[in-house]
């Protein structure tokens, strides 16, 4: 890896002001654990955004395992490099997203990523993506509370929040209260949990199976004194367009599914009409996971510019 000089850095940090500060509303999506549907959330919320006629954009920083493009039926996509950085891949022309895996294919087998270089990768993604105006960025994150979610945390003083995806199980709030609490000690505001593979309705006769029980995540949120934002059922279809790279959400719009989808949204969108993301820069919160890190995080929140007239129904 290259080595920063203390300039590249402060330059960097700059970068990654500038272009943040041109997007409005940023959430990470995480999970205490993995598989619970955190990529299937986020391409759903950010697809529905995007039909709304909001900007939106999609980071994807599961660096082991990225698989938003293939999700959003880009995968064969690859970034491309103008003078204003990296061009992200355009799923639409108001939808965009970057993920290691459209950087290009790792052949030689998996990739051992030490903590500073995962975030000296996705400082990168932060800093040289030409994402211009958007209104939203969801970044979609692996599970657990590792360094990708940290470092997105930290670089990113005025995320919204962060949206946490759980299964129904009782574990569930054991789960969540890991992600709840890692937030939490970040000073990320939890904008609330969903209850993901929540109940199964037979489609041969329409009863309802609950599979993995039902509840847990709504449980969790009362628990953990964070709102709950929904129930979305396991879908056998999800899984279907998810592999062809189609999402539910618009895809199967005027299902209950979708429905539930939409209400999850819409919850969203009156989330930041009703709190503006407050600036976490002067919070001196830190975990042990900091120490030994590459970079600090930049000093100061993104100082808003002017923005221009992105598509927006707002
Ligand atoms: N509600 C649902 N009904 C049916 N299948 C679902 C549902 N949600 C997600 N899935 C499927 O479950 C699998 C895991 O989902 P997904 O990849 O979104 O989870 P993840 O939390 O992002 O996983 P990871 O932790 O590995 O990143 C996928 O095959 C997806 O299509
Ligand atoms: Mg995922």
């Amino acid at each position: 890896m290259q080595l920063l000089t203390e300039k590249d850095r402060r330059e960097q940090d700059e970068r990654i002001k500038k272009r943040m500060s041109r997007i409005k509303y940023k959430f990470i999506v995480i999970s205490g654990k993995g598989g619970v549907g955190k990529t299937t959330v986020s391409i759903n919320l950010a697809y529905g955004l995007a039909t709304r006629g909001h900007g939106v954009g999609i980071l994807d920083v599961d660096i082991h395992g990225p698989n938003t493009p293939k999700m959003l039926g880009v995968e064969s996509a690859r970034l491309t490099f103008s003078e204003e950085g990296i061009e992200p891949i355009d799923v639409l022309p108001n939808l965009k997203v970057v993920s290691l895996s459209l950087f290009g294919q790792v052949d030689e087998g998996p990739v051992i990523w030490r903590g500073p270089l995962k975030m000296g990768i996705i400082k990168q993604m932060l800093a040289d993506v030409h994402w211009g105006d958007l209104d939203y960025m969801i970044v979609d994150s692996p599970p657990g509370t590792g360094d990708e979610p940290l470092s997105v945390c930290q670089l990113i003083p005025d995320i919204v929040g962060a949206i946490i995806v759980t299964t129904p199980q009782d574990v569930a709030i054991l789960d969540s209260r890991k992600s709840v609490l890692f937030a939490q000690k970040l000073s990320v505001p939890v904008v609330g949990i969903i209850e993901n593979m929540s109940g199964f309705a037979c489609p041969h006769c329409a009863r309802q199976i609950d599979l993995f029980g039902t509840g847990g995540g709504e449980r969790a949120a009362q628990d953990l004194k964070v709102p709950f934002l929904g129930r979305i059922p396991i879908e056998p279809d999800i899984v279907k367009l998810s592999d062809s790279g189609e999402p539910f959400v618009h895809f199967r719009k005027g299902t209950a599914t979708a429905g539930i989808l939409d209400e999850i949204i819409e919850k969203i969108i009156a989330h930041v009409r009703a709190k503006p993301p407050a600036d976490r820069s002067d919070s001196s919160e830190t975990s042990p996971a900091d120490q030994g890190r590459e970079n600090a995080a930049p000093a100061r929140g993104p100082e808003r510019e002017k923005r221009g007239s992105g598509p927006r129904r707002e």
